[in-house]
């Protein structure tokens, strides 16, 4: 049972101002949760409230969502049991009332969930990943997709126009394996940029922001790299691409600074489809606009069964946007970022609406964190096969990371390493 809520403000990676929850449960069991911020948010995402008191933390802070977590969140909360989840959510998704979350917002509200679901976990004496799992027996540890390379926004479009330049070590033999091909691979990329006279300074996510000429050039550093480390590029580790496309849309085409033109969403599929002949790549991320159905349509005609084709700001989380994709065949899979939708049960229904459809479901941070490690075990219990959260450097990165080897350790060998099943083509 319940007894008590206490929200608090407290800072994200980029020194923004985020919500954090404890919870207190009768049998003395108490937990706590922190969200994350993103910064290439998706116009379709729900509601994240900010004070707007532009004399404190330049508008961002969050005073007000902690407010009404001590208040009203709390009386609702109170006596009621923390393993109910779907009850609490649906809860405060009605004490909310607005279609978007825009009163209570989003980020008030997934704090919230996200300490109940830890604070059943707590009561019951399981670890986080094995209470959100039961009783369904789909668990396994993910594929790590790190992100080595920041462009867009994430690098204040110094260098690519993409965003995320992510390895895939598909072809380690366990998760533990895998975090080491992928950390070996980021040193090698150091080393090659500072050979190449390019800076090594990092992202917003962990990676390296260097000035390159083209968006394609990240990934000849990045085969070079994944080959000076010793391994095979395509044999053991893959490639991934997250262009953000949104960020790079307007009037009807995508425009590429780097590269100084712009293209129409045939001509960026295209484009896609050069990169997939020539590179191994294996998964595209919001490879178009949010809102460009028909081009997403396009897409995957011509590349869903190369390439896992992923939809973050196209989807938002949301069960009616991705059931539309679904209908019309726009995407194969779905990113899955809780906070995009508010609560843990419907985080858990957007991945089982992608599962049950044959589709991929990618588990992901967003590029501003905490040390929360709460989609760690959501994408071990829920055996999304692939997690993306940034880098194998910087320590909200490398604390989810750090998660999964202690699941790892946990179960003692019986939970299997998705690898290169986990990616739908
Ligand atoms: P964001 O970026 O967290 O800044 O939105 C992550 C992504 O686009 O996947
Ligand atoms: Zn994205």
């Amino acid at each position: 049972t319940i007894t008590s809520l206490h929200g608090r403000e407290i800072l994200d990676s980029r020194g923004n101002p985020t919500v954090e929850v404890e919870i207190w449960l009768a049998c003395g069991a108490r937990a706590r949760a922190a969200v994350p911020s993103g910064a290439s948010t998706g116009v379709h995402e729900a509601h994240e409230l900010r004070d707007g008191d532009q004399s404190r933390y330049r508008g961002k802070g969050v005073l007000h969502a902690v407010d009404l977590v001590n208040t009203e969140i709390a009386t609702l909360l109170q006596g009621k049991d923390a393993a109910e989840q779907e009850e609490i959510d649906r809860g405060l998704i009605a004490l909310d009332a607005t279609p978007t979350r825009a009163r209570l917002g989003a980020n008030t509200i997934l704090a919230v969930s996200m300490a109940v679901a830890r604070g059943a976990a707590a009561a019951s004496g399981l670890s986080l990943w094995r209470s959100l799992e039961n009783p369904k027996g789909r668990a396994a540890m993910p594929v790590p997709m790190m992100n080595i390379l920041n462009g867009g926004v994430h690098a204040a479009w110094q260098g690519a126009d993409f965003q995320e330049y992510m390895i895939v070590p598909y072809g380690a033999p366990d998760f533990r394996e895998a975090l080491r091909y992928g950390s070996e691979t980021y040193h090698a990329l150091k080393a090659l940029l500072a050979a190449k006279g390019y800076h090594t300074g990092v992202g917003d996510e962990g990676g390296f922001a260097p000035a390159v000429r083209s968006n394609q050039e990240p990934l000849d550093l990045i085969v070079e790299a994944i080959e000076a480390a010793g391994f095979r590029p395509g044999a053991e580790i893959g490639l991934a691409l997250d262009p953000a496309s949104s960020e790079l849309y307007g009037d009807g085409e995508y425009r590429l600074k780097t590269e100084g033109r712009a293209l129409s969403a045939g001509e960026m599929v295209d484009y896609y489809a050069d990169l997939a002949a020539a590179y191994p790549l294996i998964v595209i991320e919001d490879g178009l606009a949010e809102d460009d159905w028909d081009g997403w349509r396009l897409l995957t005609e011509t590349l869903g069964d190369r390439l896992e084709l992923v939809g973050d700001d196209l989807f938002v989380t949301n069960v009616e946007r991705i059931s539309r994709g679904i209908r019309e065949q726009a995407a194969n899979a779905v990113l899955i970022k809780p906070n995009q939708v508010g609560t843990v049960t419907e985080t858990i229904a957007a991945v089982d609406l992608a599962q049950a459809n044959g589709w991929g479901a990618m588990v992901s941070h967003r590029s501003g964190e905490t040390v929360d490690t709460f989609i760690a075990d959501l994408c071990v219990a829920l055996g999304t096969g692939h997690l993306k959260t940034g880098a194998p450097a910087r320590g909200e990165r490398v604390e989810k990371y750090n998660q999964l080897l202690r699941i790892e350790e946990e179960a003692h060998g019986c939970l299997p390493f998705a690898g290169r099943e986990a990616f739908v083509r």
